[in-house]
C-alpha cells in the first residue's frame, strides 16, 4: 500500500523530480533505503537533546556508545583505502552503469550532446572513461568549465580518484593559474582558457576530445567555443566533441551541432517536496536564516544548502546565523556552516565536501556555484530566496554591471533538484515559481563583447556579424565593441586586427586594461602599470574594512596614508603596492596597515605573469614611480573612454555620453574636494552609478591621447552641447536592439 503511494508520489511530482531511468521498484528499494538512515537520523537528534552521551572516537566523528553496530560498520568503512572507497563510490554514481554505451557512442558520432542529472558523473567521470579507452593516447582530454572554482575542485577529484598528484596527468588551467603539466592528459579548465588557447593552437592539435562541459549554463565564452568548435570539427574528423548540460536544451544544442545525436544518461532523483512562500518577504535573508533554524528544529538529520547572491550576502549570513545559533544555545557541534564561492580561499573550499560529523549538520551558504557546477553530497534540504547575480551591458552607454535579479524556472528547478540527489528531500521556496521566467537570458546578449570581438579578429573571423551564434547578440552590442577595439587602436579602419590588438590580446585581461599596459611603454612606466592591473585584477578588495566602528576608523586613516596628495585610486593602489614590496612582502606589514595580505600575494603573483608577458611581447619593464603624469597619461592610453567631468550640482557626466555619474563611495576621493576631471575604472550600479577607482586628470590629455575619438568641443567649458551625438559611425544609426536584454 504505501509502496503505490509512493509510485504516485513519484509520479505527480513531474518531470522535474520523478525517479527517472529507474524502475518503479527499484525506486521503491531506495526510498526505502533513504528511510531507514532518516529513522535513525531522527532517533540520533532525539537521544542527543535527551541527554545521551556521546563519545569522541578516534576516527574524528562523533559516535553513540550504546550503538555499537554503527561503530563496527562506522570502522568497517574507514578501514578501507582511499582509493577502494572512491572506486566504489565512482561506481555507484549512476553515469557508471553506462559507461559502454557512452564509449561506443563518443566513437561513433564526432559530436555527441550529453544529458545528465547533475551529480551524476558527468564531469568527473566522463574524461576518466575516455583515458580508459585509450583517447589521451591521441591527445589531451579538454574539459571546460564556466567557473574557476569548479574547474580547480574537480581536477583536485579526479586527481584523487585516480590517485594523481594534482598538476600531473590531471590539471587545471584558469586565468592567472596554470596547474598542469607536460605529464597532462586530462585538463579541466574554464571555458575562457580554452578559448585563449584556440589563439595559439587554432586547431587545437595536441587534444583529441573537447567537452563542452555546462553547456546550459550558456556563458559569453562557452557560447563563442560551440561557434568554433563546431568549425573545428569539419577541418579535424578525428576530434571528438562532447557538449554536456544538465537539462533539457539538448534539442537546441543538437540542433546548433548539425543535428548531433543526444544522449541521456538516466539520473536518479527523488521526490522533492517543494513549499513556498506566498507573501513577499521583507528581509530574504533574514527570512532564510530562520528558515534554516526552522528545518533544524523540525526535520530530520541532513545538510542543508542555502543559495545567496554572493560572497557579501554569505558573509552577512554566516554572523546572523553564528549570533542566532548563540540566541537559540545551539551547540556549535550541531551546525556546521560551510560557505561557498568563488573567491574563497582554496584550503578552505575542500570543507564544503567534508561529510558533517555524525550528529550535526553542515549548512552550506553557497552562491549559484551550487546550482550545477559542483555537487555537494549530504544535502537534504534546500532553502532557495530566489536570487542571483548577473551581468548586464547596455551597449547605448556602454555601462556594465552585476545586478541581483530574479532566477529563472530552470534554475528554481535545479536548485530545488540539489535537495533530491540522495533521497528525498524538501525545499524551501521564499517566493513564488510562477512569478520566474522560464530561462535566463544568455550571457552573449547581456554582455560587453570587446574582449572576445577582438580574440574572434584574431582568430581570423573578419565578420563578427555573421559569426555563427547560437544566440546572435543585440548588433548595437557588435557595433559598440568594434568602436571601442577601434578607439583603442586594436583594429583598423577597415576592422582588421592591428599588431597593437594582437600585442594586447597576449594579456589575459578586457581591451582597455591591456591597452593601458601595453601603452605604457610610451610613457616609460610599464612598471607601475602592471603593478595597478595587477592590483585590479585580484577579483578582491584590497582594503580590510572591520565592523567595529572603532577599527574602521583606524582603518580609514591607515588607508588614506597611501592616498596624500589626493593621487586618486590607481596610484593609491601603486603605493600600496610598494610599500608592501619594501617590507619585503610582509604580512604583518599588512597586518598593521589594514591590508588584505591574501589579495597582495595574489596581486603580486599576477603582476610577475604579467611582467612575464611584457617581456614577451617585447616590451622593456621600465619605472618611473616619480612622473604621476605620465602614470596618468598611460591609465588614460586604456581609458579614455571612460572620462568624466564635474557638474554644478556636484555630480559628473561623461564626456562622450550623456550619462550622470558619481564618486563611489570606497574611493579614497570621495571625500577630497571634487576634481573636474577624472577617468575611471569602472562603473557599478547600486543605488546610482558609481564610478569605482578614479584618478584625476587633465582635458587636454584627451586630445592628445585620443585625437580620433575627442574633439577640442568635448572639452571646451562654454559650450554646452545642444544635441547627443553618437555618431561616430555611421553604423551607429543601427536600431536599438537592446531591448531583449532588458528584464530587469
Ligand atoms: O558533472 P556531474 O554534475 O554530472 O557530476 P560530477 O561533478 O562528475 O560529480 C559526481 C560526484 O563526484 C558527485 O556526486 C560528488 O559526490 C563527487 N564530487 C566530489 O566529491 N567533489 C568534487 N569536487 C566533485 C565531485
Ligand atoms: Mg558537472
Amino acid at each position: 500500500d504505501q509502496k503505490k503511494r509512493f509510485a504516485v508520489a513519484t509520479q505527480r511530482y513531474g518531470e522535474g523530480s520523478s525517479t527517472r531511468g529507474m524502475t518503479e521498484q527499484e525506486a521503491w528499494e531506495n526510498h526505502q533505503a533513504q528511510k531507514a538512515t532518516v529513522r535513525f537520523g531522527a532517533k540520533n537528534k532525539k537521544q542527543a537533546s535527551d541527554g545521551y552521551e556521546f563519545v569522541f572516537d578516534d576516527l574524528g566523528g562523533f559516535v553513540e556508545t550504546s550503538n555499537e553496530v554503527e561503530t563496527e560498520k562506522h570502522r568497517d568503512r574507514d578501514s578501507r583505502t582511499v582509493a577502494e572507497k572512491d572506486k566504489e563510490e565512482r561506481n555507484m554514481l549512476p553515469i557508471h552503469a553506462y559507461r559502454d554505451e557512452l564509449l561506443k557512442l563518443i566513437e561513433e558520432n564526432q559530436v555527441l550532446v550529453i544529458v545528465g542529472e547533475t551529480g551524476s558523473g558527468k564531469t568527473t567521470q566522463i574524461p576518466q572513461y575516455l583515458r580508459e579507452a585509450g583517447y589521451t593516447k591521441r591527445g589531451k582530454i579538454g574539459c571546460t568549465q564556466p567557473r574557476r572554482i569548479a574547474a580547480m575542485s574537480v581536477a583536485s577529484r579526479v586527481a584523487q580518484e585516480l590517485g594523481v598528484k594534482l598538476g600531473h596527468e590531471v590539471g587545471y588551467s584558469i586565468r592567472f593559474e596554470d596547474c598542469t603539466s607536460d605529464k597532462t592528459v586530462l585538463k579541466y579548465m574554464t571555458d575562457g582558457m580554452l578559448l585563449r588557447e584556440l589563439l595559439i593552437e587554432p586547431k587545437l592539435d595536441s587534444y583529441s576530445v573537447i567537452m563542452v562541459d555546462e553547456a546550459h549554463e550558456r556563458t559569453l565564452s562557452t557560447d563563442i567555443l560551440f561557434g568554433l568548435v563546431k568549425d573545428l570539427a569539419n577541418v579535424r574528423p578525428d576530434l571528438r566533441l562532447i557538449i554536456s548540460s544538465a537539462t533539457l536544451e539538448a534539442k537546441k544544442f543538437s540542433e546548433y551541432f548539425d543535428s548531433a545525436r543526444i544522449y541521456m544518461i538516466p539520473g536518479r532523483r527523488y521526490p522533492v517536496e517543494k513549499f513556498f512562500n506566498k507573501l513577499p518577504e521583507a528581509d530574504l535573508l533574514d527570512t532564510a536564516i530562520r528558515t534554516v533554524f526552522q528545518i533544524h528544529e523540525t526535520e530530520p538529520l541532513g545538510d542543508i544548502l542555502v543559495f545567496l547572491t554572493g560572497q557579501e550576502e554569505i558573509e552577512k549570513a554566516e554572523t546572523k546565523l553564528k549570533l542566532r545559533m548563540i540566541d537559540l544555545r545551539t551547540k556549535s557541534s550541531e551546525i556546521i556552516i560551510c560557505p561557498i564561492y568563488s573567491n574563497l580561499p582554496t584550503e578552505l573550499q575542500a570543507k564544503v565536501f567534508e561529510p558533517a560529523p555524525k550528529g550535526s549538520r553542515k549548512v552550506v551558504l553557497a552562491t549559484n556555484i551550487a546550482e550545477t557546477s559542483i555537487t555537494i553530497d549530504g544535502i537534504r534540504y534546500v532553502v532557495d530566496p530566489g536570487y542571483c547575480k548577473l551581468n548586464s551591458y547596455n551597449p547605448r552607454t556602454g555601462m556594465e554591471s552585476l545586478l541581483v535579479t530574479p532566477i529563472s524556472k530552470a534554475s528554481a528547478e535545479q536548485r530545488a533538484g540539489r535537495s533530491g540527489r540522495t533521497g528525498p528531500g524538501k525545499c524551501f521556496r521564499l517566493y513564488n515559481v510562477k512569478d520566474l521566467e522560464a530561462t535566463t537570458v544568455p550571457e552573449v546578449q547581456r554582455a560587453n563583447l570587446a574582449s572576445v570581438v577582438l580574440t574572434l579578429k584574431s582568430l581570423g573571423i573578419e565578420d563578427v556579424f555573421n559569426f555563427d551564434f547560437m544566440d546572435p547578440p543585440p548588433a548595437n552590442a557588435l557595433l559598440k565593441a568594434l568602436e571601442l577595439l577601434y578607439a583603442l587602436g586594436a583594429l583598423d579602419g577597415k576592422g582588421e586586427i592591428t599588431k597593437l590588438g594582437e600585442r594586447m590580446l597576449e594579456f589575459p585581461v578586457d581591451p582597455m586594461l591591456s591597452k593601458m599596459i601595453v601603452g605604457s611603454e610610451r610613457y616609460k612606466c610599464s612598471g607601475e602599470m602592471i603593478t595597478i592591473a595587477a592590483m585590479l585584477s585580484t577579483g578582491n578588495s584590497i582594503f580590510y574594512r572591520p565592523r567595529q566602528v572603532r577599527e574602521e576608523y583606524l582603518a580609514d586613516i591607515a588607508r588614506m596614508n597611501f592616498y596624500t596628495e589626493n593621487v586618486g585610486d590607481h596610484i593609491a593602489l601603486l603605493r600600496v603596492y610598494n610599500s608592501w614590496k619594501e617590507t619585503n612582502y610582509s604580512s604583518q606589514w599588512c597586518y598593521e596597515n589594514y591590508i588584505q595580505s591574501k589579495s597582495m600575494r595574489r596581486a603580486r603573483d599576477i603582476r610577475d605573469q604579467l611582467a612575464g608577458l611584457l617581456e614577451k611581447i617585447g616590451v622593456e619593464l621600465t619605472s618611473n614611480p616619480n612622473d604621476l603624469d605620465a602614470i596618468k597619461k598611460a591609465i588614460l592610453a586604456g581609458f579614455f573612454p571612460h572620462s568624466a567631468k564635474l557638474q554644478k550640482d556636484g555630480s559628473y557626466r561623461r564626456v562622450k555620453e550623456p550619462q550622470t555619474v558619481y564618486v563611489h563611495p570606497s574611493s579614497g576621493l570621495f571625500t577630497a574636494s571634487p576634481c573636474k576631471w577624472l577617468v575611471y575604472h569602472e562603473l557599478v550600479l547600486t543605488t546610482k552609478e558609481y564610478m569605482r577607482h578614479i584618478t584625476e586628470m587633465k582635458p587636454e590629455w584627451l586630445i592628445e591621447i585620443a585625437p580620433h575619438y575627442y574633439e577640442l568641443k568635448d572639452i571646451e567649458e562654454a559650450r554646452p552641447k545642444k544635441t547627443q551625438r553618437s555618431g561616430r559611425s555611421p553604423m551607429s544609426k543601427v536600431g536599438d536592439t537592446n531591448k531583449k536584454v532588458k528584464r530587469y
